[in-house]
C-alpha cells in the first residue's frame, strides 16, 4: 500500500511525524524526516494521521 516519502525541500523539521507514528517516521541529523527502513504504514496505522498533520504538507503517501 502507501509508500511513505518525506519531502525535503518542504520539511521544516517540526518533528510532528516523528512523533505521531514513530514507527515509520524519525528525526535525521539534519532535522529533517526520514522514513524508517522497511516501515510498514499498514502495521503502524498512524501514516494518514502524520501526514495530515505535517503543517507543510511534506509527507506524500
Ligand atoms: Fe517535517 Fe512535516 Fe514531519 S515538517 S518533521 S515532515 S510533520
Amino acid at each position: 500500500m502507501a509508500n511513505p516519502h518525506v519531502d525535503h525541500d518542504l520539511c521544516i523539521g517540526c518533528g510532528l511525524c516523528a512523533e505521531i507514528c514513530p514507527d515509520v517516521f524519525y528525526m535525521n541529523d539534519d532535522n529533517l524526516a526520514d522514513v524508517v527502513d522497511g516501515a510498514d504504514c499498514d502495521a503502524a496505522g498512524c501514516c494518514q494521521e502524520a501526514a495530515d498533520s505535517c503543517p507543510v504538507d511534506a509527507i506524500s503517501l
